[in-house]
Parts: C-alpha cells; structure tokens; sequence
C-alpha cells in the first residue's frame, strides 16, 4: 500500500469542477511533483491534502489513515495529518526572528521549551543557517528566507512536506542552488514530498515522479524520463520541453530538437527529411536551427554549431520520435 493515496479525488467550486477524478499514489519518501499551467488544479489538489480545502468527492489516505472520506464521511484536521508546508506567499513571518519562525509550530503544540530550541537548532543545522537564529527576515537573501520557511516546514518531523512553488521568488542562479539543497536536506530527512510547480525543469531535476495536470485532469504520471521522452498526449510533450510536431495523415508526431542531426546528406537512420534553414539563434550552451520542410518547422538544437547558411539546404537524421494518437 502507498504511503499517501488519492482516490476519485474531486472538487468544484460552485459549478465550476477543478479537479476532476484524481488517482494518485506516493510511497514513502517519493518526491512527487504536481506540474502543470496556472490554474489547473495544483494549489487546490495540495490544499485538499492539507485539509485546508474540502473536496467534493473521494478519499484521502496518509500513512494508512484515511484523512479525508466523502463517502465514510471522515475528516481529519490540518494539524493532526502529521504534514509540514511551505507556501509561496507568506513564507516568512517579518516580525519574528529566524529562530521564532521556525520554533512557531512546536510553539503552538506547546513542547517544552527546551525540546523547542532542542528541535530549532538541530533544523537550523540541517538547513544551513546555524548562528542566523536571532536575525530578522529583512537581513536574509531570499535564498536564506525560503530556507527559513523550509525548516519551519520540517521542525515538526512532518512525514510529508507539502510545498507550493517554494522556489519562484528567486532568481535563476539562487533557484538552481535552493533545488540542489531541497533534494539534500529530502534524502537526509526521507521525508515524502509534493512538490507544486509550473516550472517542468524544477520538475524534471527533482523528482521521483511527476503528475502532469491539464485543467484538472492527470495527463500522465510517471518518471521524470518517461514524461520526458515517452510523452501520451500533445499536451504533456508540448508542456515538457520542446517539441517539434509534425503531421502524417492522422498520426502527429513528435521529435525532440536534440533528436534531430544535421547533415549534408541523408544518413541510415530511421527517419529523415530534407529542410532549409530559415534560421539561426546562438544561446550559449547550444545552438538552435529552425528548418522549414515538406512537412512543416523542425527546431534543431546542438551543443556544437556546424557550417550552414540561411537559406541553405540540409538533410536532417533521427532515430527516434513519438506518436500520438491524439
Ligand atoms: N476558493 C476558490 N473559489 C473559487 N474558485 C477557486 C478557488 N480556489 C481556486 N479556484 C479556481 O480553481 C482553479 C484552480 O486553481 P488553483 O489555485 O488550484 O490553480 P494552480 O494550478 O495552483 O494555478 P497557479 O499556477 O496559478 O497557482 C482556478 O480556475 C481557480 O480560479
Ligand atoms: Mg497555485
């Protein structure tokens, strides 16, 4: 049995139905991303995790507890799903200190004062802000706030962290450091993670598997390598990194620009197409083509440039594509 079970999880706001019939289930100490564009059902579906949203139909497990049950009519509270939380805004409290911030959830569970600072100072040290507990959130990088917001999330031992988009406040390179430090401090605490983003690459570095949403539906759940390079469905390839798409009667295919190489000639590969290159752009680690063809635009993308021209004609070789059936 799954640490965390999602069963014909349902809800509507109004007339409106968010989410509409999700099937999940996480084992314990999975890192499970929740993917998917504004508005489709993530902060809704982590809410109703949380216990903070009711939802309309179906049945919440955690641990082997059943939290949630419209049918049994069983509602557990927030506070006694044994979860810790990050969210978005709010991150941070800006009138307490590093150390009141975090100590704020033993605080409220009334522990004795020194398990308090017992339990604050062991998370501060697994987050990296020991000697930081007496400072305010204004003197803290972002970086250093989110990070306050994660041990608060921690402190409590939670057997499931749920965190909404934790890391979109910050810039690139900071982003990049936080995702490294969230995979260490998961795999150091074995705790269960869902994990909220709209950002596929987050998604991709981190977890153990991600559920892709399209309007409150599951377009696919699986490894980071099946989403990846076994999409279903248009929407998944189209979401999860670049897809060219092109057309064959009824069948649409998709190829990765990193599948595709440039040559002079057709080579005996599976696939190939002749195009012309319309266009080149520089982007650093890679090049980016953009060909046309009998069959519509092809992005090729190449870690080393070659030699060709805008308007200048090539032979463009794959070995694998995927199809689609709708
Ligand atoms: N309390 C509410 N009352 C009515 N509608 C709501 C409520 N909360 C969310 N919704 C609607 O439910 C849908 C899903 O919202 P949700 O916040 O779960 O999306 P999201 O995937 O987290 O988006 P984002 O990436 O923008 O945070 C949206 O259409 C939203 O307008
Ligand atoms: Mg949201």
């Amino acid at each position: 049995m799954a640490y965390i079970e999602l069963k014909g999880l349902k809800k509507k706001f109004g007339e409106k139905e968010v989410i509409r019939g999700l099937d999940l289930e996480i084992e314990k100490g999975e890192f499970v991303s929740l993917l998917g564009p504004s508005g489709c059902g993530k902060t809704t579906i982590l809410r109703m995790v949380a216990g903070f949203v009711d939802p309309t139909e179906g049945e919440i497990i955690i641990g082997g507890n059943t939290v949630y049950s419209s049918e049994k009519n069983i509602y557990v509270k927030t506070g006694k799903r044994n979860l810790g939380m990050v969210f978005q805004s709010y991150a941070v409290w800006p009138h307490m200190n590093v150390f009141d911030n975090v100590a704020y959830p033993l605080k409220i569970q009334k522990l004795p004062k020194e398990e308090q600072k017992r339990k604050t100072m062991e998370i501060l040290k697994q987050v990296g802000l020991e000697g930081r507990e007496k400072d305010f959130p204004w003197s803290l990088s972002g970086g250093q706030q989110q990070r306050v917001a994660l041990a608060r999330g921690l402190v409590m031992e939670p057997a499931v962290l749920l965190l909404d988009e934790p890391l979109s406040n910050l810039d690139v390179q900071l982003r990049q450091k936080m995702k490294e430090e969230l995979m260490e401090i998961q795999q150091r605490t074995k705790v269960t993670v869902l994990y909220v983003t709209h950002d596929q690459g987050e998604a991709l570095q981190m977890s153990d598997k991600i559920v892709v949403l399209n309007k409150g539906n599951a377009e696919q759940i699986g490894t980071p390598e099946e989403i990846y390079h076994h999409p279903k469905t248009i929407f998944t390839a189209d979401f999860v990194g670049k897809m060219n798409f092109l057309k064959n009667g009824n069948k649409t295919f998709g190829i990765r620009p990193e599948y595709i190489s440039i040559g002079k000639e057709k080579k005996d590969r599976a696939y190939g197409i002749s195009g012309r290159l319309e266009r080149y752009i520089f982007e650093g680690n890679r090049n980016s083509y953009l060909f046309s063809t009998e069959e519509g635009e092809l992005t090729v993308e190449t870690p080393i440039p070659v030699s060709l021209l805008k308007g200048e004609q090539a032979y463009l070789n794959w070995d694998q594509q995927v199809e689609f059936e709708r």
